[in-house]
């Protein structure tokens, strides 16, 4: 796996940059060392310490001393934010070679240049990643703005690749992909807690049938990746006629679950979108 000598900075430490920032150190893609974060509260950064990672309350010097910058506050968070960097930014010629790379929910590339227009030459590439990558199982889409060269896309396809799957996108399918991926795994995890509550309910010790509700997920998703079978074709071979499988299958039918998981999808999108314009 090829390595990155450039030095990566987080503004803002949670969940999701420390799935990107952990994934990116375990992979071994980037040291601990090449790594800064920034965070308002320095006890809330204790995990990247206890990776071996800098942290500092500073915004400011992780645009200074890094390379490649990644974004990764809140929406809302994103005007304040921007607006401090701005004030206490001094531009130097190093800016037009720093590559920012927004985690924003729904903040377009447009938006974002707008915030960081203090950057001569800005590069921001708008990428959708999600949680699953800090386990190399993630899936991540991304578009880039105006100065952006290949060789940037280049970096950030083989970050983001490293973690799972990743692919350049038209920007307008961002917030489409995001119900999907950026909150699909949320949706999963309360699939597969329900199949543990289920066995639970027929008196399967809690533990084991939280074990076995992961393995069956992660086993019916290895075995469409593995034979490249139709979920549909994959189902049909395990519902024997009159048998226990498409009982339950019923059941689900019944509970209307396939319109229920593509509302979820499209509502995901669609606040994902608003979260962009409107910011909470
Ligand atoms: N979580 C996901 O599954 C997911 C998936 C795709 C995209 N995203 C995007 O990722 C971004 C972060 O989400 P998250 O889930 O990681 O949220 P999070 O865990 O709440 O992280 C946000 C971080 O921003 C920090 N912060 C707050 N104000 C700041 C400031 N002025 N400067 C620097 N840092 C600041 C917070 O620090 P304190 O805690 O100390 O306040 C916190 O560590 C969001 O824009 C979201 O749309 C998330």
């Amino acid at each position: 796996m090829a390595k990155l000598d450039e030095k990566i900075g987080f503004i803002g430490g949670g969940n999701m940059a420390f799935a990107i920032g952990s994934g990116l150190i375990n992979r071994g893609i980037i040291k601990c060392g090449q790594v800064l974060v920034s965070g308002p509260n320095i006890e809330n950064l204790q995990r990247w310490r206890d990776l071996g990672v800098l942290t500092t309350d500073d915004n400011n010097k992780v645009v200074d001393k890094m390379d490649i910058i990644f974004i990764c506050v809140k929406p809302h968070i994103l005007k304040p934010c921007a607006t401090e960097l701005k004030k206490n930014h001094c531009g130097t010629n190093k800016d037009k070679d720093k590559l920012f790379v927004s985690v924003l929910a729904g903040v377009n590339v447009k938006d974002l240049e707008d915030n960081f227009c203090f950057i001569d030459h800005l590069k921001m590439i708008r990428c959708m990643p999600n949680t699953p990558m800090q386990v190399s199982e993630g899936c991540s889409v991304y578009s880039a703005g105006s100065y952006v060269v290949q060789q940037d896309l280049e970096k950030v396809h083989l970050m983001l690749n490293s973690l799972g799957v990743a692919q350049q996108v038209p920007e307008n399918m961002i917030d489409a992909v995001t119900g999907l991926s950026g909150c699909g795994p949320a949706f999963v995890y309360t699939i597969i807690e329900a199949l543990a509550d289920g066995a639970v309910k027929n008196g399967v010790p809690r533990q084991m049938a939280s074990q076995f509700a992961v393995q069956v997920v992660m086993g019916a998703a290895k075995t469409i990746m593995v034979t490249g079978k139709h979920p549909a074709t994959l189902r049909d071979e395990v519902c024997s006629p009159g048998g226990a499988t498409i009982v339950g299958v019923h059941e689900l039918e019944k509970g209307n679950l396939r319109a229920t998981v593509m509302n979820a999808v499209e509502m995901s999108s669609q606040r994902c979108a608003d979260l962009g314009r409107k910011g909470k």
